[in-house]
This record gives structure tokens, C-alpha cells and sequence, in this order.
């Protein structure tokens, strides 16, 4: 199959392109298309064989649930029921935006293998107006994952889509680098108090102002077994191994000189303000307290990493408070909870 990339920006013919993804999503195909937090790969969540070719085209397992996506507020009603006042607050407030939250499912509406088992849907509404115009023009619900082959980190430009998926899905709608970087929050409404089962974009502060103390996952016994299933794959996995490390210079210069004697080649992920130019390849990411940037830039340096030779990857950590939690749950997994230490 091949691949057609179309761009939507002030310099093309907009409407026929946005058509053009239209009709293929209408026809029961997959489209990737941009949001603000990654790169989606979509199909007419209603549509059963659309849904599946999702879960080919990425190689994902078939256990692990879609989120719906949604053009108007209004229609997280047409998917989910009992859906609690403090959801109606947070859609409020925080929607468009990079909050997917977790309702019971209303039966028999959207297809059953994009909530395969479950009784409960994950929606969201993006807020980025590349996927809203699609969602108004196609008056559907989407089922979108990220638009990553499984295993590799989400795509926050079109040429990643490109590099994982090309062959595999007919339409990608480029619409520049996306601007939040890391994906939504996954927020479970369904239990009492609410539960982040995946830190993201929207951060524990922003949801606890609205509507009050809310559970991180893992943090209670009964936890243990991750409710996001996606959650328990592991992600994001480089090339080379990855090694969390302590955001300072002088402990990434060590490391490096250290790494050198073993006679191997470094990449380093870190901020814009650090020189270590012992480092065989270092990828800024943005400024040290600029976690915002950071998460916009973090996939991409991990992707940059990948078109190496390096043999160990370090990438400097981030406080775990706002964004900076999204960003070392994502670091953590990607270094599969390794750490650098001087030895
Ligand atoms: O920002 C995002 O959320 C992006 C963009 C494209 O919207 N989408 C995304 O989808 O990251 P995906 O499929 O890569 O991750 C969805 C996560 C998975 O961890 C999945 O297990 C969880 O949300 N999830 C979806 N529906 C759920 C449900 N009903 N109950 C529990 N977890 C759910
Ligand atoms: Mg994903």
C-alpha cells in the first residue's frame, strides 16, 4: 500500500485534503492525523474492520484498549453513561485538551474490539485544529491510539508516522510538529476518588484544583496490576540501552568519560544549557526548567538517538512534579527503570 502524506496549512487546498482523509476514514480505512499531544492513527470507532486494521497497521496488542476521540463535548453522552458531575466540571475546564478520562460504556455503540472486554471507554477531546476539523467534517467518533509501530516512542512530526507505519496505512495529514509532546492523562472517573492510570500532558495539580484530591496508579496494594493496559508493554524501548541520569553537568561529564574507558560511544538527551562535548551525540531538548519543552522535544531526541551508533543513551531527569511526572514515567520506561550510577 503506499503511503500519501498531504499537508494542511495556509499554503495548500485545505478543504480537499481534509476531504480526501474524510472519505478514506468513511470507507473503513485508517488515517494518521495530528493532535496536541502526539500524532493519531484513527478509524470510525463504530466500524469493527476499521478498528482491527488499527491494531495491524501498529502491530499493538489486541487486549489493549483505543481512546475515543471526539469533535464536541456533547457526544462523550453518545459513548458513556453515568458519567459523574466532577467529569462535567473537568470537561469544562480542561476539554479540548490532553485529558482522555475513563466513564462506563454505553453498550452496543462503539465497536467492541476498540474497548476489547472492557466496560468501560476512554474519551477525549484533542485540541488541535487539524483533528477537530476531521472529527466535525467526518461527525463520527475515531478510536486513535498513537501513531507508532508498538514498541516505539509516539510520533510528534508526520515523518516519524512515516517511519513507522509507511506501507501500512494509506493517508498520513501532516500538520507540523505537535506541541505538547507526551500523551494525554488517562484519568479513571469509574472509582472514587478518581484515578491517573497514566500521567500526561494535563498534570495531578491542574486536575486537584477543579476537582479535588484524585489517586495516582500504583500507589495502593491493590494497584499492583497496571488498569491501563497499556501501561504494562513495555514502551518507547531504544536501540541502545538507556540510562536515566542525575540532570547535571559535572555527573553526565563523569559518565561519559567513565563510558568512554569501556570503549563505548555515548548519546546523551538533555538540556539546551549543558555542553558535554566529550558526548559522541547530544540531543538538547530544551531549557533545564522548561519541562514544557522538554516533553515537546523528548520522543524525538529518543528517535534521534535510534539513527545513532551509540551504545548507551543517557538522558537527564526532570523533577516529578507537573509535566515533569509524564516525562520520567516516560524516561522510566524507555530505560526500563535503569539509572546511572558512578561506579
Ligand atoms: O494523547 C493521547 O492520548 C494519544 C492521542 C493520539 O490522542 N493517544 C494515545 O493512545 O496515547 P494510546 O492507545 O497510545 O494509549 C492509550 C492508553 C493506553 O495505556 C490504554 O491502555 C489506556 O489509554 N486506555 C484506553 N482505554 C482505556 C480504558 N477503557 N480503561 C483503562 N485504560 C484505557
Ligand atoms: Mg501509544
Amino acid at each position: 500500500m503506499e503511503t500519501k502524506i498531504v499537508s494542511v496549512d495556509s499554503e495548500v487546498d485545505n478543504v480537499r485534503n481534509y476531504q480526501q482523509a474524510v472519505d478514506i476514514l468513511k470507507s473503513g480505512e485508517v488515517v494518521a492525523f495530528p493532535t496536541e499531544t502526539v500524532y493519531g492513527l484513527g478509524a470510525l470507532a463504530t466500524k469493527r474492520e476499521a478498528v482491527q486494521k488499527i491494531y495491524d497497521a501498529k502491530g499493538r496488542p489486541s487486549d489493549n484498549p483505543l481512546i475515543i476521540h471526539i469533535g464536541k463535548k456533547e457526544d462523550a453522552n453518545l459513548y458513556a453513561v453515568d458519567i459523574p458531575e466532577a467529569a462535567q466540571k473537568l470537561m469544562d475546564r480542561f476539554w479540548p485538551g490532553p485529558l482522555t478520562m475513563v466513564f462506563h460504556k454505553r453498550p452496543g455503540v462503539i465497536a467492541e474490539n476498540a474497548t476489547p472486554g472492557f466496560e468501560t471507554v476512554g474519551i477525549r477531546m484533542p485540541d488541535h485544529p487539524v483533528a477537530l476539523q476531521l472529527l466535525n467534517m467526518l461527525d463520527g467518533p475515531l478510536a486513535a491510539p498513537s501513531a507508532n509501530r508498538s514498541g516505539k516512542p509516539s510520533p510528534t512530526e508526520a515523518e516519524h508516522v512515516y517511519a513507522d507505519l509507511n506501507g501500512r496505512i494509506p493517508m498520513i495529514v501532516d500538520g507540523g510538529q505537535t506541541g505538547v509532546g507526551v500523551e494525554s492523562t488517562v484519568l479513571d472517573m469509574t472509582t472514587e476518588p478518581p484515578a491517573i492510570l497514566r500521567p500526561g500532558g494535563l498534570t495531578k495539580e491542574m486536575i486537584e484544583k477543579v476537582i479535588g484530591p484524585v489517586q495516582s496508579e500504583g500507589k495502593t496494594e491493590k494497584d499492583k496490576a497496571p488498569r491501563a493496559p497499556g501501561m504494562k508493554y513495555m514502551h518507547y524501548a531504544p536501540n541502545a540501552p538507556l540510562f536515566m541520569i542525575e540532570a547535571s553537568e559535572t555527573a553526565i561529564q563523569t559518565a561519559v568519560q567513565n563510558l568512554h574507558k569501556e570503549g563505548k560511544r555515548i548519546a546523551v538527551i538533555g538540556p539546551e544549557e549543558f555542553s558535554i562535548e566529550e558526548a559522541d551525540w547530544y540531543f538538547s531538548v530544551g531549557s533545564l526548567h522548561d519541562y514544557d519543552a522538554i516533553a515537546a522535544n523528548l520522543y524525538r531526541a529518543i528517535r534521534q538517538c535510534d539513527e545513532t551508533e551509540a551504545d548507551v543513551i543517557l538522558a537527564a531527569e526532570t523533577e516529578a512534579s507537573g509535566v515533569g511526572e509524564a516525562i520520567m514515567n516516560r524516561l522510566t520506561k524507555a530505560a526500563n527503570g535503569k539509572r546511572y550510577s558512578q561506579r
